[in-house]
């Protein structure tokens, strides 16, 4: 298993230079699921070419479906289907790979998958998804782990679907099998999450009928099994918004001077709110261009935070706020709504040195500032796993993260992007 080695800047804040956000993971899993809706070749550009992004374009081709990659281009040619039964091995390595059953049921009128399990963040359960497939008119059968979904008619029909929770693969999954369905489909308390009204802005342009992406109501016009013809323009994908509010994260503890390209405002409104009452410092000095100079971390402030929905704080970013914390002056307060074992690298940054009480697997509490030692860290998750890079930059001595892997599955060339900006990283 490989590993970073990190050698700290003992809270020092020397990093400089411009960082360039890659394409969202978040924004091109939906996309690459997006184009079996297409009768010919789709071209997605700005895709981030990261391992979730390689093993769901290996997914589809053994549906039979063609992937050309050319850098950060991918261009996808559902016309011929072989199968609708998604690889047990390589969807259990990837839960996100359910994003692919709604357009295959939609499209081949049955999907079979193996229901993907939790991970290290939590159970990640997919009642909302089947749910809402039975409510369209699909009947699911099973054993043990393998889930078969069949359409009972021809194509699917539109319906209200009322989601019991927010889940934004759940939306977005839902609201692209309804494009192919017959008549109207209402989804009810749909996510909000920027990538979902992404991805409903592009599917527009090109034949679909959705209005209200982005509210708690999405209406789609369905199509009748009609498959989406003109794929012009392009479809250019999202800056992803959790890499940039990494990246802002890491500049606020330990940078001199750090310009942050595609960091779009209007996608992380909370978390600068949050960056506001802590009291760090930052100027757009052009649109989507975020630059944070050197900061005066003593004036951080403790804060509270509570995950949630968008356009609430993000989850994704809890952890790496939380070694923020660790630096500020007080008490900081973490409420991890979404998912269960959230909280989980908060006993490695104790181990760090930091000063914190897990109250439940919800609620902690961290009193800063603490100088961080580095330690030998496992990362859990990808986010997680970044939170340790940032410890281990702003620690005294060498941190090791353990499988790196992670962290490589949803941030792009990181390890070249960190080292652009003057972090000592290595990845062995
Ligand atoms: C998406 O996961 C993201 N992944 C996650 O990012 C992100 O943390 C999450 O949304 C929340 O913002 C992708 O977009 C690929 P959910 P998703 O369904 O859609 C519960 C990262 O780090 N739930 O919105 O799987 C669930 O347990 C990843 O990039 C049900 O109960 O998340 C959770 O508590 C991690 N039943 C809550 O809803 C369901 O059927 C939100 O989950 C589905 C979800």
């Amino acid at each position: 298993m490989k590993k970073y080695v990190i050698k700290g800047l003992k809270r020092k804040q020397t990093l400089e230079g411009v960082y360039t956000v890659s394409g969202s993971k978040n924004s091109g899993l939906p996309a690459l699921a997006m184009s079996l809706l297409f009768k010919k070749e789709v071209t997605l550009k700005n895709i981030p070419e990261i391992e979730d992004i390689f093993k769901l374009s290996e997914i589809l081709e053994k549906i039979g479906i063609k992937v050309l990659i050319k850098k950060n281009t991918f261009k996808i040619d559902s016309g011929k289907i072989s199968s609708s039964k998604i690889d047990r091995f390589l969807g259990g390595e990837l839960r996100a790979s359910l994003i692919l059953t709604g357009p295959i049921l939609a499209r081949t009128g049955s999907v079979e998958f193996y229901f993907p399990g939790g991970c290290s963040i939590g159970k990640r359960p997919i009642d909302v998804t089947l749910l809402a497939f039975e409510k369209l008119g699909a009947v699911i059968s099973g054993r043990g782990d393998k889930i078969i979904i069949k359409s009972k008619e021809k194509t699917l029909i539109g319906a209200e679907i009322i989601m019991p929770v927010q889940s934004v693969t759940a939306t977005e999954n839902i609201m692209m099998t309804a494009v192919l369905a017959k008549g109207k489909t209402i989804i009810k308390n749909a996510a909000m999450e920027p990538e979902i009204e992404y991805l409903a802005k592009y599917l527009n342009l090109v034949g679909a009928k959705i209005t209200g992406a982005g509210t708690p109501v999405i209406e789609i016009i369905g199509r009748n099994g009609k498959l989406l013809e003109n794929n012009v323009p392009e479809y250019v994908n999202m800056a992803d918004r959790i890499e940039a509010g990494s990246i802002a994260i890491l500049a606020a503890v330990a940078g001199k001077d750090i310009t942050i390209r595609h960091f779009v405002k209007d996608h992380l409104e909370n978390f600068l709110q949050t960056f506001d009452q802590i009291g760090v410092k930052y100027e757009f000095i052009q649109k989507n261009v975020l630059r944070i100079k050197k900061q005066n971390i003593k004036s951080f402030k403790g804060v509270n935070i509570k995950t949630h929905e968008h356009p609430g704080f993000p989850t994704d970013l809890q952890s790496q706020m939380g070694v923020l914390l660790t630096q500020a002056k007080g008490e900081s307060r973490i409420f991890e709504t979404i998912f269960e074992s959230r909280l989980d690298y908060l006993s490695s940054l104790s181990r760090m040195g930091a000063s914190i009480k897990k109250w439940n697997i919800y609620q902690a509490e961290i009193s800063g500032p603490s100088k961080l030692k580095a330690k030998r860290l496992m990362a859990l998750d990808l986010r997680a796993g970044f939170s340790f890079i940032i410890a281990g930059i702003v620690a005294e001595g060498k941190t090791t993260v353990d499988n790196s892997y992670v962290v490589r599955r949803g941030y792009e060339n990181i390890l070249n992007k960190l080292r652009q900006i003057g972090v000592d990283i290595e990845e062995i």
